[in-house]
């Protein structure tokens, strides 16, 4: 069966090729593109038949996560950097503290890059919040779980990083002006330093492409929302208010956004502050 999308491990197929033991991660309505509900493998005809009656088009499905009877072929990757807490037994304690050491000093350069990027010229005194900001980014790096997930975004992507130092240091500043206390800024911090932690699933080839995206590609982006849930599912430590910045971060108040078009209430504060940054 031929990927519409060539990614390694995810394929859009359309509702008529959707066959048992398929591992479905999001599906595409005609109007709403991707959401999610409840991923999982289908198991029952009745299942099909009712996605075909609320109105699905397309539907994303994890190879990997299919069973082998249902007639997609498995990509094998070079190396398993799907999920970061895969690689939990790799590292010694000595490599967990050096590579943690760098990635912090390079977030403390990062930290000094964001403030000049971002209030150079401003009349603005934002350097008080530096050293809360470096001491709350510490926090997340030296969090065990929480630097397993940091640590595959600075492989998969130096830009990821800086964007995700960019975007915890907005939500604190915010949080700040909100008046919202010490350890709410924390999680905050974490929710934003890991926001785009499902990009390290997306393939290479369409995350750094250079030219326009397709709309079937931007449709693949999206998933790296459902990416995410799965990594955090994983992710031991994390309080549901860091998760919910992170998997909050595209929803919008008019029920617009994804993945699972959460709208008015349904959206606290901390996860309409993750959607303006
Ligand atoms: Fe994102």
């Amino acid at each position: 069966m031929k990927a519409s999308v060539e990614a390694n491990n995810v394929i859009k197929l359309p509702m008529d090729k959707l066959a048992l033991g398929m591992f479905i991660i999001a599906v595409d309505r005609r109007q709403q593109k991707v959401a999610v509900n409840q991923p999982g493998q289908i198991k029952h005809r009745d299942t099909i038949i009712k996605l075909r009656k609320n109105n699905i088009a397309y539907v994303w499905v994890d190879i990997d996560r299919s069973s082998d009877t249902c007639g997609l072929k498995k990509y094998v990757k070079p190396n398993g950097l799907s999920n970061p807490l895969a690689k939990k037994a790799s590292f010694t304690i000595d490599e967990q503290h050096a590579k943690a050491k760098k990635i912090l000093s390079e977030a403390k350069s990062l930290i000094q890059k964001v403030m000049t990027d971002t209030y150079e010229g401003r009349n603005l005194d934002v350097g008080q919040f530096e050293p809360v900001i470096e001491k709350l980014i510490e926090c997340a790096i030296n969090d065990t779980d929480a630097f397993r997930c940091i640590a595959a975004l600075r492989t998969k992507d130096a830009y990821l990083l800086e964007h995700s130092i960019n975007v915890a240091f907005l939500l604190v500043t915010f949080g700040h002006h909100l008046k919202l206390d010490i350890n709410t800024l924390k999680q905050l911090a974490l929710g934003g330093m890991l926001h785009d932690i499902g990009k390290i699933n997306i393939d290479d080839s369409i995350l750094h492409k250079p030219n326009k995206l397709t709309a079937e590609e931007f449709e693949y982006i999206k998933l790296h929302q459902v990416f995410a849930l799965n990594i955090l599912e994983d992710t031991i430590g994390l309080s549901q208010m860091s998760i919910d910045v992170c998997l909050m971060h595209h929803e919008k108040l008019d029920g617009t956004g994804y993945p699972k078009g959460l709208k008015d209430e349904q959206l606290p504060l901390h996860g309409r502050m993750g959607g303006d940054c």
